[in-house]
């Protein structure tokens, strides 16, 4: 069955009215000069106030991304958030000319009153600010073309809760939940054995998170393992790299 076709039908009862909010979020500038969310409810920011832009480009572009040289990419992104790793990846599949099917899982859409004041397009000038607002207004729950070699599906559901199983096979994983700290039923063995079920063999799985418990789990998921240098202000991330053999 066509994926975009399953979800419309999966969540077509999902609207607007039915989103769970988390209502207390603030626009914070980080040190890069770009912005990020503070969530006054959990105490977290969506990004390292070290720089989320550069955050973003390190953990999942240049090491993730970069790294898979299919032609066609199919990505699977945890947390939408601001929607800035759609924007990079969209942009690095203007710049390499790759196709990529973007799925994303959300379960607290930003209301535009907030997204639309970050200022990423404005930083980053070689992106025309329509493809921003084209990510955002995408409807949830439908796979929509934004060009002609990139699609994004938002799915407005709990992470938890998905039939991973139901996906075509993923070549990139881009974990970006909350940290284990805050919600630590999201980095369980059990939820990343999940996601991976839907990971093709030699697929890649990204986080900024370097725990050892998440790396363990990454482990008894079937990845084989990396730390590799972390983004500015963190020392080190993790890349899964799926039923490869050497461990590192
Ligand atoms: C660290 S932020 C993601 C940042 C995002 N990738 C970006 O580029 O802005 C974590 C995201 O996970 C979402 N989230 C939290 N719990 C969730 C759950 N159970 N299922 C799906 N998404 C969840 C939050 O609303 C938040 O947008």
């Amino acid at each position: 069955m066509d994926i975009s076709r399953y979800f419309c039908l999966k969540f077509r009862k999902i609207t607007k009215s039915n989103f769970h909010c988390m209502p207390n979020q603030e626009i914070i500038k980080t040190e890069d000069g770009s912005d990020t969310i503070y969530n006054q409810d959990i105490g977290e920011s969506y990004h390292s106030r070290f720089g989320a832009l550069q955050e973003s480009m390190h953990v999942f572009i240049t090491a993730g991304l970069r790294q898979i040289k299919y032609s066609s990419v199919n990505i699977l992104e945890i947390g939408f958030g601001t929607g800035l790793n759609a924007l990079l990846s969209l942009a690095e599949s203007m710049r390499s000319g790759q196709t990529m099917q973007y799925i994303t899982i959300e379960k607290f859409p930003l209301p535009r009153k907030i997204w639309n004041q970050l200022n990423y397009t404005h930083i980053l000038p070689d992106i025309e600010p329509h493809l921003f607002n084209s990510l955002h207004d995408a409807e949830w729950n439908m796979q929509t073309q934004i060009t002609d070699n990139f699609s994004i599906l938002k799915l407005s559901c709990d992470l938890l809760e998905i039939d991973y199983s139901t996906f075509a096979p993923v070549d990139l994983v881009y974990f970006d939940a909350f940290s284990p700290e805050k919600q630590p039923e999201l980095w369980e063995t059990s939820v990343i054995k999940k996601i991976t079920s839907c990971c093709a063999q030699g697929s890649k799985f990204v986080t900024y998170c370097a725990k050892g418990a998440v790396r363990r789990s990454l482990i008894e998921a079937g990845y084989t393992t990396e730390r590799i240098a972390g983004p500015p202000g963190k020392r080190e991330m993790l890349r899964g790299t799926k039923n490869s053999r050497k461990e590192v």
